[in-house]
């Protein structure tokens, strides 16, 4: 270890010999290995330094699954980001620095996270208070690792979310061509710079459903979380220690940029402890400072590995990351979802009342509860109930049960060995909720409602629903025998 942190110091000593002697001279990023961390060894010496670097503990288990689920749903998708380190801004004119990590784990285009030293505010600036001096470096002398040359040409999420879209509606860029007003130069002398100060501002841009849908909001708040473990197990190049660790906590501090209303997701953004989320104008007028010195710009709620598989069947059934989100969220409202062994079967059932309706709930219910006497049902329509409260209806069931919808998404708060029934629209094939239960653990029951000429043939404007009441029946019935084994209820299935 003394060798490794020797290397370190080497390669920032030999990286500034070379910026002071030649400062015509574009640099190349410094070239510092990264320390090989085994993740959270259990066995590892916590009194050595480099162990900061370790993931939580948290990730003690070994993988499970496959290469290909592993990649996305497990360790190795986190580990890569490590070694994708690239630096946008030529260090000796420009102010700012930026650096972006990112996985290509989606063939069609690579998703980033990027850290930003030394941003001036502005606190007048409105939607545009954030300055980053940037010059970017010359790419054609060290092209990098393949990644997109500047941040205009990162990836475009749906809905407006996104590292870039929260640099091209909320900054402004200068740089030798463009250059500071002096009002925002004189910021710059109060800046601490990255390796004194973590004081980190993380800025959101959410995507236009805000917090309405309660999945996309999940996937960025998601996403989020699992940067901030990326960045806890990687170093910084300047002085070899993590990104981020859990003494920043209290100092970091959520900037949501878009002006989307809230709704109940909004408190999780806050899971960890940070100072209390913010809207871009409260913080600007909260704020005295001129000069950030750690700004993040998240994973995207859309490179979240969990969207990948909306239309296909997966066969993954594990995911570190998933449960330790989950366990992080119960935690957060102190809510356990042990299973209890005895006490009746609990069915709780999404009551849809926008789009999607189903049609003669009422009856399909009612014959339900006929045929099982003694199981208890819930109908629940979650728009209204705050999150906690949908979580704990959830985590005291057996069997979610619904109409797609973003409400089947509460699979995850579900005891372990639980069972999911969806029905879908006539013909969709959508598997994202299917592939969900799988990763929980949890057994899965499909079913599609008739064919009816007259609906709209966009599945999302359907206004209802109607399915055979035998079909209704069957599927019910699998959900509820596949939970007997569950519990120890030692009865028959007929
Ligand atoms: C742990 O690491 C420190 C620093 O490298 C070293 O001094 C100490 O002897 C190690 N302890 C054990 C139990 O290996
Ligand atoms: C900031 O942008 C939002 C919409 O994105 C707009 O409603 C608001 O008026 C803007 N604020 C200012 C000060 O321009
Ligand atoms: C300078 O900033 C402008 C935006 O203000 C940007 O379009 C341009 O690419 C930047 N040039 C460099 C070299 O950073
Ligand atoms: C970038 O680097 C290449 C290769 O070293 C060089 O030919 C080119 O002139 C440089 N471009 C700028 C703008 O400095
Ligand atoms: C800004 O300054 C005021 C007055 O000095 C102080 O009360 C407030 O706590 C400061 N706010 C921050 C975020 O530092």
């Amino acid at each position: 270890m003394g060798s490794r942190r020797f290397k370190i110091f080497l390669g920032v000593s030999i990286f500034s010999i070379i910026i002071y002697c030649n400062k015509s001279v574009l640099p190349d990023r410094p070239k510092i290995p990264f320390p090989k961390v085994s993740y959270g060894s259990k066995n590892s010496n916590s009194t050595d330094p480099l162990n900061a670097l370790a993931l939580p503990h948290d990730y003690d288990e070994k993988p499970v699954g496959d290469e290909y689920c592993e990649e996305r749903y497990g360790l190795s998708f986190m580990e890569p980001f490590r070694d994708s380190l690239n630096a946008y801004c030529d260090p000796v004119t420009s102010a700012s620095t930026m650096e972006c990590l990112h996985t290509r784990v989606n063939p069609n285009h690579h998703d980033p996270f990027c850290i930003l030293n030394n941003v001036m505010l502005d606190r007048q600036g409105g939607n545009h208070s954030f300055t980053l001096d940037c010059n970017l470096r010359n790419f054609t002398a060290d092209p990098g690792k393949n990644e997109p040359k500047d941040l205009y040409s990162f990836h475009k999420y749906m809905f407006g979310e996104g590292p870039r879209a929260a640099f091209v509606n909320h900054f402004i860029h200068t740089n030798t061509t463009n250059p500071m007003p002096d009002k925002t130069l004189k910021a710059l002398s109060t800046c601490k710079s990255g390796s004194k100060s973590k004081n980190w501002k993380i800025v959101i841009n959410r995507d236009a459903h805000g917090g309405r849908h309660p999945w996309h909001s999940l996937m960025e708040i998601f996403s989020m979380y699992i940067t901030l473990d990326i960045m806890r197990s990687t170093a910084r190049p300047l002085d070899g220690k993590p990104f981020f660790s859990p003494e920043d906590i209290p100092d970091t501090q959520v900037i949501i940029t878009d002006s989307h209303p809230d709704h109940n997701l909004y408190e999780l953004w806050n899971l960890l402890g940070f100072k209390s989320v913010m809207r871009l104008p409260d913080y600007l007028a909260s704020e005295n400072a001129t000069c950030l010195d750690n700004v993040l710009f998240p994973l995207a709620g859309g490179s979240n590995t969990m969207w990948h598989g909306d239309w296909r069947l997966k066969d993954c059934r594990n995911s570190r990351f998933l449960d330790i989100f989950i366990d992080r969220i119960m935690g957060h409202y102190g809510i356990d979802h042990t299973r209890k062994s005895d006490g009746p079967i609990v069915v709780t059932f999404i009551d849809r009342r926008g789009r999607r309706k189903f049609r003669d709930q009422a009856k399909h219910v009612k014959r339900f509860q006929e045929n099982f006497p003694n199981v208890k049902v819930n109908v629940v329509d979650f728009a209204d109930i705050p999150y906690s409260e949908q979580i704990r209806i959830v985590a005291k069931s057996d069997i979610l049960a619904g109409i797609h919808g973003a409400a089947l998404t509460h699979a995850m708060y579900l005891p372990p060995q639980s069972s999911v029934v969806e029905i879908q629209p006539y013909k969709l094939k959508h598997r994202g909720f299917r592939n969900l239960a799988k990763l929980l653990g949890h057994r899965y029951f499909n079913t599609h409602c008739f064919e009816d000429p007259t609906a709209d043939p966009n599945w999302h404007k359907v206004t209802d629903i109607a399915i055979e009441d035998e079909k209704f029946d069957d599927v019910m019935k699998a959900a509820v025998w596949s939970v007997y084994n569950s519990r120890t209820l030692g009865i028959d299935i007929s």
